[in-house]
């Protein structure tokens, strides 16, 4: 075997070792969470699935069903909905990322995904859902917030702005295949 071949082999297991270890430690971080009281915003149930992936058919072109279903079942706690009355009316999931650095295990979190029902935009609602999870990401030691816009969604981009985000850089290929998008982050702590 070639000492190229033997190079990429290991930086893909390498990879997969540590894409598993933060897996670990995140779900291992996610049994351990903290809740706090947030009037309106409650952590996903089952019941609430079918009017979570309408919202999410609605607000994306390509949006990832499967995802926010594992995501309903594994990270339960940071997938919080927002109700107007007992009407579901968005949602927003993150999940964990546990980063070591020499400072030792630092604990992050990436957005998802984040709607709101087309009837109840530009009422405040997808605001009020990042303030609340913000503050109990907080409470729970998480030290920065990442997430991916692309760079055409003003509406999203604008809402990221206006709760505290701030544009890192422009990456490619991450939001859809060939598609531009900004990496955005919120320290914490
Ligand atoms: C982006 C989205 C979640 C915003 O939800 P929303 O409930 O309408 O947002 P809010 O009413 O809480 O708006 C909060 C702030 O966001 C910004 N904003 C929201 N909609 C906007 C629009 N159409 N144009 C410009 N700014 C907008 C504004 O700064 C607004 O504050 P303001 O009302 O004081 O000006 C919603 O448009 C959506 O679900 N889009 C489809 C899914 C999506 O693109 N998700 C983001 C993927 S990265």
């Amino acid at each position: 075997m070639g000492l190229t071949k033997i190079h990429t082999r290991s930086a893909i297991y390498l990879m997969s070792f540590k894409r598993l270890l933060q897996d670990t430690a995140g779900s291992l971080l996610v049994k351990q969470w903290k809740l706090i009281e947030k009037e309106d915003i409650v952590p996903i149930e089952d019941s609430m699935l079918p009017e979570v992936l309408r919202i999410q058919v609605d607000g994306f072109e390509n949006g990832n069903e499967e995802k926010l279903i594992k995501y309903s079942k594994k990270s339960r706690n940071i997938f919080y909905v927002i109700k107007d009355k007992d009407k579901i009316v968005g949602y927003c999931v993150y999940y964990l990322k546990p980063v070591l650095s020499l400072k030792g295990f630092e604990k992050q979190s990436v957005i998802s995904s984040i709607a709101t029902d087309k009837n109840f935009r530009g009422k405040g609602f997808a605001e009020r859902l990042l303030k609340g999870s913000i503050e109990e990401m907080k409470v729970n030691g998480i030290t920065f917030i990442h997430l991916y816009v692309n760079v055409n969604n003003l509406p999203a981009i604008k809402l990221y702005e206006k709760t505290g985000f701030r544009i890192i850089k422009q990456v490619e290929n991450i939001c859809g295949q060939n598609e531009k998008c900004y990496e955005m982050g919120l320290r914490l702590a």
